[in-house]
């Protein structure tokens, strides 16, 4: 298992590494490293960046988590099984340091900002809590460590432009973090509390990124962010004409034309800020992927009020439509809830009929989890786990029914796909991902070697189409 160990994240989607980089090798080892990312695409870059900072100072990957003198948890507490599941790791851990007393153990991420000094009081052996706004910050951090102070850093914090280079997983598809935080209020949701006020940074570091990217011969870029159409809310600007600048549109126009990036995409996109605008622009720029995912939560007014969404189905609709008017063969995959405290029988059906219209090429499904400090934890209406047990299997038979039924429009057709890497499971075929997000297998050998390199854009004819990829021949 390599370095950065990543479970199925809540809001999982895009590029999943093809394969790992060979460590940086630097004059002073301190010893070795093993990072384990539990969470979404945010917290997985912060792991690319926190490993790239390790690198930077002199660790080295470990191969083995029990293997390692540094042990850092990257966290998630979206629902209450992504929170328990840090602990069963930890006490591991806990009990392997009371026999190594050199080992570092440190949890960061959303667990960590979210419990702070409590995680401390739990399990004493930690060396290091630290919150998702200060993943740039390890190494101030782990000097203070070395240093012999146990450390919690959970406060407010401006994000630091990261000044090292993240260890990324892909040699081809990296994530750019465009905007931190989240200033929505949706009753269920811990994401606010954890990750703080929305943070966008300025399009001429995120331009220099991507240019750094294109140089190391990134081939794809996925532009992150919780709520990414949010972006630019809190950066100054306003035209002439009285609109406001620095949006995601304005950023998609400022970066596109990079050289050596050929695919963009973005991700998660709310509901409330996707524009028609954005959606005009994506249509006109050749490189932006025709892929978005754009969490509905429910297909009930009623419950997307409760929930303090911010739009109705109806307008959630019209974004649909529209995407598919300019695009019409674009896939759009959807994050949903069921079971939220109060959602009758009748509002559940209301979800499912919205599910089969909208026809989404993925849905991520989960039942309420009631969590720490949301208003919806506290209502009166919470609905048992049978019931949760029960709509989520209903719900996850549509899905697979409708994403399989999405996914044959591909039998037979010609789909341009970036060569990310070998596929693990058979070195005969090579791996990478359509415009659409679609994962897809081919065969290309030669004589020798492989008709492509990751990173070539390469037009593969679709022999065969499953719920959740795709195979075929890769043409000459
Ligand atoms: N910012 C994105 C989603 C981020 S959280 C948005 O607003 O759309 C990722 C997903 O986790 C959410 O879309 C939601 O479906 C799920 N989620 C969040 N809180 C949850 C909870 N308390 N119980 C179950 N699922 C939850
Ligand atoms: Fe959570 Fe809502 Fe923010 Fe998404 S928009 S992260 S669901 S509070
Ligand atoms: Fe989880 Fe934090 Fe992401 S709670 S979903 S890792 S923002």
């Amino acid at each position: 298992m390599g370095l950065l160990r990543s479970f199925e994240s809540p809001i999982a989607l895009l590029a999943t590494p093809a394969h790992a980089t060979s460590p940086a090798t630097t004059s002073k080892d301190r010893g070795s490293f093993f990072i384990t990312t539990f969470g979404c695409q945010m917290n997985k870059a912060d792991s690319e960046r926190m490993a790239g900072i390790l690198q930077a100072m002199g660790y080295h990957e470990a191969a083995a988590e029990l293997e390692a003198d540094l042990v850092l948890y990257n966290t998630c507490t979206i629902r209450d099984n992504a929170e328990q599941k840090v602990y069963s790791y930890l006490g591991r851990q806990a009990r392997r340091k009371r026999a190594l007393p050199h080992l570092k153990l440190i949890v960061a991420g959303c667990v960590a900002q979210q419990e702070g000094e409590a995680l401390l009081r739990r399990i004493p052996e930690l060396d290091l809590v630290m919150g998702p706004q200060h993943a740039n910050r390890l190494e101030t951090l782990l000097t203070q460590v070395d240093n012999g102070q146990q450390v919690v850093a959970t406060d407010d914090n401006h994000i630091l432009e990261d000044l090292t280079t993240a260890r990324r997983d892909s040699t081809i598809c990296a994530w750019v973090n465009v905007i931190y935080g989240c200033n929505e209020r949706c009753t269920y949701c811990v994401v606010p509390s954890v990750r703080g006020k929305e943070q966008s940074r300025s399009p001429q570091a995120i331009r220099l990124e991507i240019e750094g990217l294109a140089t190391r011969g990134f081939r794809e870029i996925t532009l992150l962010g919780q709520n990414i159409d949010a972006y630019g809310r809190d950066l100054p600007g306003i035209t002439p004409e009285g609109r406001r600048q620095n949006t995601l549109t304005d950023l998609l126009q400022h970066i596109h034309d990079v050289e050596g990036i050929e695919r963009i995409r973005f991700a998660t996109s709310h509901p409330r800020y996707f524009t028609e605008r954005l959606i005009e622009t994506c249509a006109d720029l050749p490189k932006l992927c025709e892929h978005f995912h754009i969490p509905c939560q429910s297909g009930d007014n009623d419950v997307l009020k409760a929930m303090a969404r911010g739009y109705t189905v109806e307008k959630y609709r019209r974004i649909v439509e529209r995407i598919r008017k300019r695009m019409p063969d674009a896939a759009i995959s959807t994050d949903v809830i069921v079971a939220f405290p109060g959602e009758t029988d009748a509002q559940f059906q209301n979800t499912l009929s919205v599910v089969e219209e909208l026809g989404f090429d993925q849905v991520n499904t989960a039942a309420y989890s009631p969590r720490p400090n949301t208003p919806a934890a506290t209502w009166p209406s919470q609905l048992p786990e049978a019931v949760k047990v029960e709509r989520l299997r209903e719900l996850n038979a549509l899905v697979e029914r409708v994403a399989r039924q999405r996914n044959s429009r591909y039998a037979g057709r010609v789909e341009q796909v970036l060569a990310e890497g070998v596929n693990p499971k058979n070195p005969q075929q090579l791996m990478g991902r359509t415009r659409t997000n679609r994962l897809t297998f081919f065969a290309a050998e030669q004589p020798g070697g492989y008709l492509y390199s990751p990173g070539d854009l390469v037009a593969v004819q679709i022999e065969s189409v499953r719920s959740f990829s795709l195979s075929g021949t890769a043409m000459q």
